[in-house]
């Protein structure tokens, strides 16, 4: 019953509030793309802040230097985002509607679209269970995610990685926002060459010391070998029992016609200058795939998440989350 007095609430803020929402979208999202083109920045890692913005604002993850940031942030604008939204935003105030994929948990009817809730979510709970037990974290393509702010305290050590533009604005933004940062080194790298665990070291990363690398959304940018040459350096740098918390998308997700959200996104991707490349196989038994994987570069499987059984047309999964150990 009380969905459906959700559903009616939100229908009839959305009806009332349809060129609102339809311009909220289009400055939104025009601004992303101009200015990050402009820039020469991450795309992508601009659209999974627009992800983390909506957990905040429906109180489903607390992420206030998000909104700061945003606010902050010149390729995308907060009040697009509340023009565009405004229909669900008031239907939550006054019936407490939010909308479905910002809360499916079941993993086989995860979606192309709501696993990227999902995928915050998650990481963010492997993060927190792990990261008392390491003594350094090292997040690799951070893009604009922030959440090494956070963990600013004297016992785990942070270093950020990526492209020198998405990082510039990224440190640009926060100081402009007045968020702290003076406990995060960032490193500014690319991960198609190894010299990224050469700056990382010479930054104070320390090679005794047990690790977690965060690799989230990352991978599917690179080639073949360069997801080999990462994943090999750090089992080089690191001590056995360091984790690496990874996500991996399916051949059929990143490379068919199957998925027509993907096919589009991947041709304005490229237009950015990106490119969805590393992708498995998870026609069959995805989980040995998934574990043969990371046994061939020296990690073991701790946890895996595997999502879209059955929500994808061809009954199979699409995206994994992983956590696996250095051994
Ligand atoms: C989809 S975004 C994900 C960002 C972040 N991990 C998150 O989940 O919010 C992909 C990120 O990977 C970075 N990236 C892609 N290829 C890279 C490379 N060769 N070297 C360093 N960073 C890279 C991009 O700059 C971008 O910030």
């Amino acid at each position: 019953m009380l969905k459906i007095y959700q559903n009616i609430i939100y229908i009839f803020f959305q009806t009332l509030l349809m060129p609102i929402s339809i311009i909220g979208a289009v400055y939104s999202f025009q601004k992303e793309k101009i200015i990050s083109k402009r820039l020469k920045i991450s795309y992508t890692a601009g659209q999974v802040i627009q992800g983390q913005w909506l957990l905040h604002k429906f109180k489903l993850r607390r992420d206030p230097d998000m909104i700061k940031f945003i606010k902050n942030f010149p390729a995308e604008s907060h009040n697009g985002f509340l023009m565009m939204m405004s229909a669900a935003l008031l239907a939550n105030k006054i019936s407490g509607f939010i909308p479905k994929a910002l809360v499916k948990e079941d993993l086989k009817k995860i979606s192309s679209y709501s696993f990227l809730f999902y995928r915050t979510k998650k990481f963010d709970q492997i993060i927190n269970q792990n990261i008392n037990n390491v003594k350094q974290l090292v997040i690799l393509g951070a893009g604009f995610d922030l959440r090494s702010i956070k963990f600013n305290n004297e016992t785990v050590k942070i270093f950020e990685i990526d492209k020198r533009n998405t990082q510039d604005l990224k440190i640009k933004t926060l100081k402009k926002a007045s968020i702290g940062i003076d406990h995060i080194k960032y490193i500014s790298g690319d991960l198609n060459n190894n010299f990224w665990a050469d700056e990382l070291i010479s930054n104070g990363f320390q090679t005794d010391k047990k690790t977690l690398f965060l690799f989230e959304s990352v991978s599917c940018y690179l080639k073949d070998d360069t997801m080999t040459q990462v994943l090999e350096k750090i089992n080089e740098i690191s001590p056995k029992g360091s984790l690496v918390a990874q996500d991996f998308y399916s051949t059929k997700f990143l490379h068919s016609d199957e998925f027509s959200r993907v096919k589009k996104g991947n041709k304005t991707v490229k237009s950015f200058g990106e490119q969805w490349r590393f992708s498995l196989d998870m026609s069959q038994n995805t989980e040995k795939t998934i574990f043969d994987y990371l046994s061939t570069k020296k990690l073991e499987s701790q946890e895996l998440f595997i999502c879209g059984e059955s929500s994808t047309k061809s009954k199979q999964p699409f995206y994994a989350i992983s956590l696996s150990k250095v051994i």
